[in-house]
């Protein structure tokens, strides 16, 4: 051990994703081998504010590897977004005697600890979890595989009462600003059409795509809708515009929504978390400090954190395009 950590706090926050349990176990369990005194802290943020903490201990995350939520709990706490309530949350990390900060969440979470890093030199290692798969320096965020399996297996089940009776239906899904989850979902689902809001030609591209799909005499239709798409209409905005167009379609709206968020996490995102967890302990133990942990090409990298927080750029071009071949 390359310094003198005693003590790891950890803490999930923002959104709950499967497999956030998968990555709280790994990080307890690896401080437990490394003799490491491990404190969880309940509700995220909201939990440095009001103390709230716990000790765990490998016993302590026992069947947790398999449970979607976070028995940490979540929160997104609107007082650590004020100086006074970092200081609060510092001190308290003081007296608890914690080295080192590990938080599990997504890029509102990581802003918070960037400032904690900024104004107190706290130590923080991040790791990346939201089903959204938005953040910068990781293939892949917590959650995102699984979510992405929801999503497949609901739009599975909506197809056949669409073909049934001849229908479009227009499905949202999650993902904040990005659409990844739109856009590998409506590939493997078979959609016709994805709107997502990297694209900025998105209605566009619905409207053509609806137009052809009727010449070829195709008869139902799965359009997946990124929450974040940017044609300036909400689905039910979209499925009004649609239908003044184009009369002879009979249209329905399914808002997929928090389901997404649920559920029994896959095998990809426990070893996923496993991976980050002891990752980010041994970062710590490393000296590697206030970065995150990611994964790229199966192996798990460190990011500063001030860049994981930048807006991503990145956008699968090579899928859109296999979405627009595999959907004629
Ligand atoms: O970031 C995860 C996410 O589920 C997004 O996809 C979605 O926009 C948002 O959180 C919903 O947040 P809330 O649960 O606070 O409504």
């Amino acid at each position: 051990m390359d310094n003198n950590i005693s003590n790891i706090a950890v803490l999930t926050s923002g959104g709950d994703a499967p497999g956030m349990n998968a990555a709280i176990r790994a990080v307890v369990r690896a401080c437990s081998f490394y003799n490491i005194k491990c404190t969880g802290v309940f509700r995220g943020y909201q939990g440095l504010l009001d103390a709230d903490f716990e000790d765990l201990d490998a016993r302590s995350v026992r069947n947790v590897i398999n449970k979607g939520g976070t028995f940490l709990k979540s929160s997104r706490c609107e007082d650590f977004r004020k100086p006074e309530g970092r200081k609060l949350a510092y001190d308290n990390l003081k007296s608890v005697g914690a080295d080192a900060l590990i938080v599990i969440g997504g890029n509102g979470t990581f802003t918070g600890a960037q400032l904690l890093i900024d104004e107190y030199n706290f130590p923080v290692v991040g790791i990346p979890a939201t089903i959204d798969n938005d953040i910068n320096g990781t293939d892949y965020t917590l959650g995102y595989d699984t979510a992405l399996n929801t999503v497949v297996e609901a739009i599975d089940k909506i197809r056949d009462t669409a073909s049934s009776h001849n229908r479009l239906f227009l499905i949202e899904v999650m993902g904040r600003d990005a659409g990844d989850i739109a856009l590998n979902s409506g590939v493997g689902a078979g959609a016709e059409e994805i709107m997502i809001p990297e694209e900025t030609d998105s209605m566009r591209r619905l409207m053509d795509s609806l137009k052809s799909s009727r010449k070829k005499g195709k008869t139902s239709s799965i359009i997946v809708v990124a929450e974040g798409d940017k044609s300036g209409k909400n689905v039910f905005e979209l499925s009004e515009h649609i239908q003044e167009s184009l009369e002879d379609y009979d249209i329905r709206v399914s808002v997929l929504g928090h389901i997404q968020r649920g559920g029994v996490p896959s095998c990809f995102d426990r070893v996923l978390a496993s991976k980050l967890g002891v990752g980010a302990v041994e970062a710590i133990i490393n000296n590697t400090l206030n970065v995150m942990v990611g994964i790229s090409h199966k192996k798990v990298v460190q990011i500063p954190l001030k860049d994981a927080i930048e807006p991503r750029r990145y956008f699968d071009k090579e899928l859109r395009r296999v979405a627009d071949i595999t959907s004629v």
